[in-house]
């Protein structure tokens, strides 16, 4: 079965699990002082610049909480969007596990900038009121949008006036790196992001997501706050071995490239269908598409997808590294037959 369900349905990329194989050899130290976990700090000072820390765990909700939890004191907000995947996709585990206020803005094509964030710089010093001193960016946004170098940079200038930290929560950074054929650190100097969630499950790995720390002082809180939010493995190495492999060959940037052309493809296959509506611009591996209600159920079965608004039919047709040209030539068939029955 293929779907344009999510990324998160896509098998693991071969490379990935001959990696996890290579690492099943003997015993290792556990807990990230194995080889692979040591030679995983290298590789991401190499992509991001000395004196950067990764820190694996074990999925994106448990990187979000543990980046913003070491950015965020009790009586600070969090400012995110209202599309934002901590906002409205983690059962509320930011407002109970970092125990600070959401305030959730709204947004443009899952967008936030400084002009939606202005208001909230007018009470600082206000006892009476919480104070917004961290932002959390998506790259690549709910909408699969990217923010461009540009959006990201006044962003980041906003926030530094203002003492803001920044997160961003790259569950899908890989596509946005593919998209703007940036460097990785262009990306996270621009928006002047002290923490990154960088995504691994959504792109080919079995499991796991790296939290990169820019700020060493943040780095050397760091594992005490995944240890403490149960994000530490302790058979770390198999984590780590992963991200190795990705990271070798730029295997990460392949298969978001790949993922990302396979969804220009689905928007082309769709425009030829009058029936159908890009409600999005398509920039990484997501297609958003209006589609008769009549089409949703029948195509559903062969080809699972989230309806992502009832009230709108909107669905989203997401691409993975596993997504293939026939995937994508059988599901335009697939709505080509429902059509022509309707
Ligand atoms: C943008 C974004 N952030 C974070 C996550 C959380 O990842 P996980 O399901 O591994 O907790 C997801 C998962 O779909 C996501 O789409």
């Amino acid at each position: 079965m293929k779907s344009f369900a999510s990324d998160n349905y896509a098998s693991v990329h071969p490379r990935i699990l001959k990696a996890i194989e290579k690492a099943n050899k003997g015993h290792a130290k556990a807990y990230g002082y194995d080889p692979f976990s040591e030679e995983l700090q290298d590789i991401i000072e190499d992509i991001f610049g000395k004196g950067v820390s990764a820190f694996p765990v074990f999925n994106g909700s448990g990187a979000n909480v543990i980046a913003l939890k070491s950015l965020c004191k009790s009586y600070e907000a969090i400012l995110c969007s209202d599309v934002s995947h901590i906002n409205v996709d983690e059962c509320g585990a930011e407002e109970q596990l970092v125990g600070s206020k959401l305030i959730d803005l709204p947004s443009q094509q899952g967008k936030l900038s400084p002009q939606s964030l202005s208001s909230f710089t007018k009470n600082y010093g206000n006892e009476h009121q919480v104070q917004a001193k961290v932002l959390s960016l998506t790259q690549t946004t709910e909408r699969g949008t990217v923010y461009s170098l540009q959006e990201l940079k006044a962003l980041g200038t906003f926030a530094k006036k203002n003492s803001i930290k920044v997160t961003m929560d790259g569950a899908r950074f890989s596509n946005a790196v593919a998209a703007l054929k940036a460097k990785p650190i262009e990306i996270s100097k621009a928006a002047q992001v002290q923490v990154l969630s960088l995504g691994g499950t959504k792109n080919g790995l079995m499991l796991g997501e790296l939290v990169v720390v820019f700020n060493p002082q943040i780095a050397d809180e760091m594992k005490f706050y995944r240890k403490q939010y149960l994000q530490l493995s302790s058979k770390m190495r198999f984590i780590s071995a992963q991200f190795v492999e990705y990271f070798k060959n730029d295997l990460w940037l392949k298969n978001a490239l790949h993922s990302n052309e396979m969804a220009q493809r689905l928007k082309s296959e769709l425009q030829k269908f009058s029936e159908l509506e890009i409600t999005e611009e398509v920039a990484a591996n997501v297609v958003f598409v209006k589609v008769p209600r009549s089409l949703i159920e029948p195509l559903q079965k062969k080809f699972p997808f989230y309806v992502w608004d009832e009230n709108l039919n909107e669905c989203r047709w997401m691409c993975s590294f596993d997504t293939s040209s026939s995937d994508i030539k059988s599901f335009a068939r697939e709505i080509s037959k429902h059509l022509k029955k309707r």
